[in-house]
């Protein structure tokens, strides 16, 4: 039968897949860190307190980066180019979403309203990043290759999800309320645009990767083409919410180091 979990189990089975799939997340987690420590060495001056959890938050996506490495030579593979196509991080960047990379490349530091814009992409940005992981948990939570990795990631992800609410709640207060909630709709209705784009182009790696039949891959695109549609309809609203999370000041100490990656 053709489920989300079998999908993935035929992904991490085989080395190919399993060697792009890690190559695609890899890459993806090392631009965040790449832009969250450039964003702590910018943030603006009213807002230095923020600088050393930005500065975790990126830390995080690092150890994320170099997990998915690890795990790649656990294997014995070494990480693919990425096709572009699948570069969900740059394309969000292209499309205007969140901070420019050549405003993160300057020296000048960044005003509050780049802060607000930064914090809003991230809360649309790990709501996916959380909800992805929350699924991998489920289904490989035990698997003795995966299953430590993916914890400890989905256990970041919730972090910088909380964050992400913490600290836009606190901006909302401090006034920024409107240009919060502009972007934050920008971000969500844009970033389900780029999800379908990057799912349908992934899955299409994946079906030439595995030999998928049409039909098969018929299937799965129609299923993304639903996600999208249920995801314009209703589903985007989930991402623009901000509620006081039950994890307080969840970026407020040091990254866990992970040694066994
Ligand atoms: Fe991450
Ligand atoms: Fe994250």
């Amino acid at each position: 039968m053709l489920t989300a979990k079998n999908l993935f189990q035929e992904i991490i089975d085989n080395d190919e897949s399993f060697q792009l799939f890690c190559s695609i997340a890899a890459s993806g987690e090392a631009q965040g860190g790449w832009e969250n420590g450039r964003i702590a060495a910018l943030v603006a001056p009213g807002l230095r307190d923020l600088a050393p959890k930005i500065s975790r938050h990126g830390a995080d996506e690092d150890k994320h980066g170099r997990i998915f490495h690890a795990l790649m030579r656990k294997r014995g593979l070494e990480p693919v180019p990425v096709p572009p196509e699948t570069d969900y991080t740059m394309l969000l960047e292209q499309r205007g979403i969140g901070l420019a990379h050549d405003k993160l490349r300057r020296e000048e530091p960044l005003s509050e309203q780049d802060i607000v814009v930064y914090l809003s992409h991230s809360r649309v940005t790990e709501q996916r990043a959380a909800d992805q992981m929350e699924l991998l948990v489920k289904y490989f939570g035990d698997h003795p290759e995966l299953g430590r990795a993916i914890h400890m990631i989905d256990n970041d992800e919730v972090n910088h999800l909380a964050y992400c609410h913490e600290e836009l709640l606190r901006l909302n207060r401090q006034g920024h309320g409107r240009l919060i909630q502009r972007v934050l709709r920008e971000c969500a209705l844009a970033e389900i645009q780029v999800y379908r784009d990057v799912s349908l182009a992934v899955m299409s790696h994946m079906g030439r990767i595995l030999r998928w039949p049409k039909a098969k891959a018929a299937v799965l695109a129609a299923g993304i083409h639903a996600v999208y549609a249920y995801e314009r309809a209703a589903g985007w609203h989930k991402m623009v919410d901000l509620r006081m999370p039950e994890r307080r000041d969840a970026l407020g100490g040091p990254a866990t180091p992970a040694p066994a990656f």
